[in-house]
C-alpha cells in the first residue's frame, strides 16, 4: 500500500492522510467507514441524529468489518440558534402538502427526545470506535470522554478564532473546514441573521496551521489527489472530504442524490438555512425553495420539523425532497465506485502530483 506519513497520520494511527467525514443521515454505512479505513484512511460513523441503540450497533459492525483497522465516531455539538420571527405553524403549513406527496402522516408522529452528545459518544467508545470528531460547536462537552478512552479528539472549525478555542478546549487536531464545504458551515457563533464569515479552503487552512500547535486536516471542495497534495502543500497533515465519498458503491446515499451530485455545475450549490435552521450547503431543489417562505425556524427546530420529510424523501428516492448536501467541487466526483477506489485512486494522483511539482523545482 503506498502510504504518506504526516503528524496527522501518526495521531490516528493511518498510514494514508485521508479522513472520511462523518455524515449523519445515512450517508456513513458502516460498509463505508469499514471500506475507507482497511484501505489506509480513517473511516467515521456520522451519528447525529441517532438512537444510542443505533449507535452501538452501526458502529460496533464498522469496528467488526475493518478488521482492525481504526474507526471514528462524528457527533454535531451545536447550541440552539434562535431564529426571531419564526412561525412554526407556517413551517408545518409548507411541510403538509409535501408529506401529502411522499406518503407521510401529517403531522408527523413525536419523536423521542435526541441522545445528547455525550451520550452519543460513550456509547460509540463502548462499542469499539477509538477516534471523535466534532463539527459546529465546542468539543468540551465530549473532551473527557474521548481522554479517558485514549481517543484522538479531532474538532471541525470555520475560523481561526474558532480553531484556537477548540484546541484550548482539548482537541488533539483540528478540521479546517473552508467556505467550500458540503453540509454545515462548523461555526462556533451564528448571529440572528445566520450570516457566518465563508473563508476559502486555501486562506482558512494556511492561517489556521499558523494559529494552532496541533496537526490540522483541510476540508471544502477537495476531491481528488490533486486537493489532497494541495492541502500537504499549505501545511496540513491531511484531508477530510465529504462530497468524494457520496458516488462510493458503500454510501447510503439514493441514486438521486448520486446525480445531482456527479451532474452539479461549479455554481450551482448554494449556502440555506431552510432544511436545518443553521447554514449549510447544499443543492438547491423544492424543498429548499418551498421552505425559502418566511418563517423558517432557528436550529434545532427547523431540523426536527423537516426531518420526517428529508428522510421520507430519501427513502424514495426523490432528489427534490432531500437534503442535497454537497461541496463546490460536486462536479469531479465522478462515477460510483468501490470507496477503495475512490481512497486508491486519490493516493495515486496525490503522488503524482508531489513527484511532478518536485519535478518542476530548478536550482
Ligand atoms: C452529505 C454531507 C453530510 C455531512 N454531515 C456532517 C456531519 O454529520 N458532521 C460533520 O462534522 N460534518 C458533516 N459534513 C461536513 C464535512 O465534515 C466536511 O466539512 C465537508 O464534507 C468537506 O467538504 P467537501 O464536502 O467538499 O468534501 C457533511 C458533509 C456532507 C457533504
Amino acid at each position: 500500500m503506498t502510504t504518506i506519513e504526516t503528524p496527522l497520520t501518526r495521531l490516528l494511527g493511518i498510514p494514508r492522510p485521508i479522513l472520511l467525514a462523518g455524515m449523519a443521515g445515512g450517508p456513513t454505512t458502516p460498509e463505508l467507514v469499514a471500506a475507507v479505513s482497511r484501505a489506509g484512511g480513517l473511516g467515521v460513523v456520522g451519528v447525529a441524529g441517532m438512537t444510542t441503540e443505533a449507535v452501538h450497533d452501526a458502529v460496533a459492525r464498522a469496528v467488526a468489518l475493518a478488521g482492525g483497522a481504526p474507526v471514528g465516531v462524528n457527533v454535531l455539538i451545536s447550541p440552539a440558534v434562535p431564529r426571531p420571527g419564526a412561525d412554526p405553524d407556517a413551517v408545518q403549513a409548507i411541510l403538509a402538502p409535501l408529506r401529502t406527496v411522499l406518503g407521510l402522516p401529517h403531522p408527523p408522529p413525536a419523536a423521542p427526545p435526541p441522545a445528547t452528545p455525550l451520550d452519543l459518544v460513550v456509547t460509540a467508545l463502548a462499542a469499539g470506535a477509538t477516534v471523535v470528531t466534532t463539527g459546529l460547536g465546542d468539543p468540551t462537552a465530549v473532551a473527557g470522554a474521548a481522554r479517558n478512552a485514549g481517543a484522538p479528539l479531532i474538532a471541525m472549525a470555520s475560523t481561526v478564532a474558532d480553531a484556537r478555542r477548540m484546541a484550548e478546549a482539548g482537541a488533539d487536531a483540528i478540521v479546517a473546514q473552508g467556505a467550500e464545504a458540503g453540509g454545515h458551515r462548523s461555526n462556533l457563533e451564528v448571529p440572528p441573521d445566520h450570516e457566518v464569515p465563508l473563508i476559502g479552503t486555501v486562506a482558512l487552512v494556511r492561517q489556521v496551521v499558523a494559529a494552532v500547535d496541533i496537526p490540522v486536516a483541510a476540508a471544502g471542495g477537495i476531491i481528488d489527489g490533486a486537493g489532497v497534495a494541495a492541502a500537504l502543500a499549505l501545511g496540513a497533515g491531511g484531508v477530510q472530504m465529504g462530497t468524494a465519498f457520496l458516488v462510493a458503491s458503500e454510501a447510503g446515499v439514493p441514486a438521486g442524490w448520486r446525480d445531482r451530485v456527479r451532474s452539479a455545475r461549479d455554481d450551482e450549490t448554494i449556502i440555506t438555512r431552510t432544511l436545518s435552521g443553521r447554514p449549510a450547503r447544499g443543492l438547491p431543489n423544492r424543498l429548499t425553495r418551498a421552505l425559502a417562505a418566511p418563517g423558517a425556524m432557528g436550529w434545532p427546530e427547523q431540523n426536527a420539523a423537516t426531518g420526517d420529510v428529508r428522510r421520507g424523501a430519501a427513502h424514495a428516492n426523490a432528489p427534490e425532497l432531500m437534503a442535497l448536501w454537497a461541496g463546490q467541487a460536486a462536479g469531479l466526483a465522478g462515477p460510483d465506485r468501490p470507496a477503495a477506489a475512490i481512497v486508491d485512486g486519490i493516493m495515486a494522483d496525490a503522488l503524482d502530483r508531489m513527484r511532478h511539482l518536485g519535478a518542476l523545482a530548478g536550482d
